[in-house]
């Protein structure tokens, strides 16, 4: 049924894609529900460019014939369609699960628009019980994990520590974060030096499909803070 309800999310968003324009492709299963969905587009005929948070979403795109930009060289991207591992009312959501969320808020941040696609699993009222991914330089490994067990009942290095990401940096996955003031967390996390990236999304996300049982909803972030 997920799987389904992903299909539908992914598709639904997959429509908004026009002529033209500069997508940013997500990571993990939903947003692979997106790739197959463009690239099915783009046999038929829709002209696209893309660029991929992970290069396990390139080379899928590229196998479905999607011209696949290198974001290095790519100052704006029209619209990002992403998965989440948790996404509340009001938009925010947590990343990486994957272990892509430093890519996928550098794309994010450079889009005039950034949706994210979703099975009811992943709704939730209020961020907290995902395990929130950081990105840890791993220069830095002891005394960022270190200074990382303030905001976490426990921290755990991303497969004991042998996971690198597309970036080669190691995961700690936070269990049982600090989640009342994700904003002030955000905030502490990004200026621990040797952080390099965690999945808070607290900004980036204007839209979201979000399907259950076979339905699929679009709520906009004015629409749900307002
Ligand atoms: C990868 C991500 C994914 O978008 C997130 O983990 C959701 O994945 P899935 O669609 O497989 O449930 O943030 O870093």
């Amino acid at each position: 049924m997920a799987d389904a309800d992903k299909r539908l999310a992914a598709e639904a968003a997959a429509a908004e894609v026009q002529d033209g324009m500069l997508i940013g492709l997500g990571t993990g299963s939903t947003a692979a529900f997106l790739i197959a969905a463009l690239g099915r587009r783009v046999a038929a005929g829709l002209r696209i460019e893309a660029v991929a948070t992970s290069d396990a979403s390139a080379a899928r795109a590229r196998a479905l014939g999607i011209a696949v930009l290198d974001f290095a060289d790519v100052a704006m991207v029209d619209l990002t369609i992403d998965g989440a591992d948790e996404i509340a009312p009001d938009l925010v959501a947590v990343k990486g699960a994957g272990g892509a969320m430093l890519r996928e808020k550098a794309v994010a941040a450079a889009s005039r628009r950034m949706v994210v696609i979703a099975d009811a699993g992943k709704r939730v009222a209020r961020l907290g019980a995902a395990k929130l991914p950081v990105e840890v330089l791993p220069f830095a490994r002891a005394s960022v994990l270190h200074r990382l067990e303030r905001w976490a009942e426990w921290v755990e290095q991303r497969d004991g520590g042998a996971y690198r990401t597309d970036n080669g940096n190691l995961v700690a996955d936070l269990h049982g974060w600090d989640s009342g003031d994700p904003a002030r967390l955000a905030a502490a996390l990004q200026a621990i030096p040797g952080v390099v990236g965690h999945g808070l999304f607290l900004t980036e996300v204007t839209a979201a499909y979000l399907a259950r049982d076979g339905l699929v909803a679009r709520v906009e972030r004015d629409a749900a803070s307002g």
